[in-house]
């Protein structure tokens, strides 16, 4: 793998980066963590600006980039879409030209993975996908990191996600697991299943790397699982969808119950954060012992840097 490959490089999801490229950045995550907590002044952004696009809110994702950048000698810019033009009069493609102009890199976090993918193709600088609809690639990065934290060898280990299958978290989860060889299982009401011809996209990835993706609706799939892992029931833009999917997804919170049936005393709790406690997880699991999610949510700054760090 030559890093001076990933030099220009966006990332709007995972599906062309490959394992060794990921790897790599997982490696410099770790030093960037290591650099942090020594309290190592670098300015490896000195000179540079990051426009931070934002249609939807952020805590975790819109801290960790800005501090991320601002601490390497960066100017970060935070642009909601309440107050620039992109939206309502101008266009993906005349907001990603001009913003070319003006940054070293674009971060954006919206509805449509188009409008990321429009921003990548037209601006001519790295564009990092800060969450779609569809996908939430930084997110699975710090996931991986806190899983590389809690155990030897992530290869090999049982992930479980348990609740709804076809968020964007579940998306770049299943990609990245394909790739890294992170065995998943999806556990999810059918009606919330990820799509077929999206876990067939993923096949091959996974047949490569030996990862094992399979996706059940019956909560007994947890058993044997290193890590439990959930997101909220409804995610940004779903709103409309609130009664149903509590509806549905109520047999499926992560509870101590729950994690007994893993059977695994071990067993890891996952969570991208925000968290609706008494919803898709109860208060003694995400805050008790085996909780990992806010050693994820630190992990989301230092996966960000390595990212900035190996595409600027
Ligand atoms: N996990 C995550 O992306 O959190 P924010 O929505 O706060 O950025
Ligand atoms: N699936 C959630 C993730 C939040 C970080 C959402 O899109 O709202």
């Amino acid at each position: 793998m030559n890093p001076a490959a990933l030099k220009g490089r966006s990332l709007v999801n995972w599906k062309d980066w490959s394992p060794e490229e990921i790897r790599y950045l997982l490696e410099l995550s770790h030093l960037a963590k290591k650099s942090s907590r020594n309290g190592d002044v670098h300015h490896r952004f000195m000179g540079k600006t990051l426009a931070l696009v934002f249609e939807k809110r952020s805590t975790r994702t819109r801290c960790a980039f800005e501090t991320a950048f601002g601490e390497e000698g960066g100017h970060p810019v935070f642009l909601s879409t309440q107050d620039i033009q992109l939206g309502s009069k101008e266009s993906v493609e005349d907001t990603a030209r001009v913003l070319g102009r003006m940054f070293s890199a674009i971060e954006f976090r919206g509805y449509s993975q188009k409008t990321v993918e429009t921003l990548a193709s037209y601006s001519g600088v790295p564009v990092y996908n800060g969450l779609t609809d569809e996908y939430h690639p930084t997110q699975v990065l710090a996931d991986v990191m806190t899983l590389q934290e809690a155990f030897e060898r992530v290869e090999g280990k049982q992930v479980c996600f348990v609740g709804d299958g076809r968020n964007n978290v579940v998306h770049s989860l299943i990609i990245i697991c394909s790739k890294l060889g992170i065995n998943l299982t999806v556990v999810c009401p059918s009606q919330l299943s990820p799509r077929p011809e999206f876990l067939k996209e993923c096949e091959l990835w996974a047949n490569n790397s030996g990862a094992h993706i399979t996706v059940s609706d019956s909560l007994d799939a947890v058993r044997g699982a290193d890590a439990l892992y959930t997101d909220v029931w409804i995610s940004m833009g779903e709103e409309s969808q609130t009664d149903a999917r509590k509806e549905l997804l109520a047999p499926y919170q992560v509870n101590d119950a729950l994690l007994d049936r893993t059977e695994n005393p071990s067993c890891i709790f996952l969570h991208c954060l925000p968290a609706v406690k008494g919803q898709e997880v109860t208060a003694s699991v995400i805050d008790g012992p085996k909780s990992r999610a806010w050693d994820q949510a630190e992990n989301r700054k230092h996966t960000i840097k390595a990212i900035m760090l190996a595409t600027l």
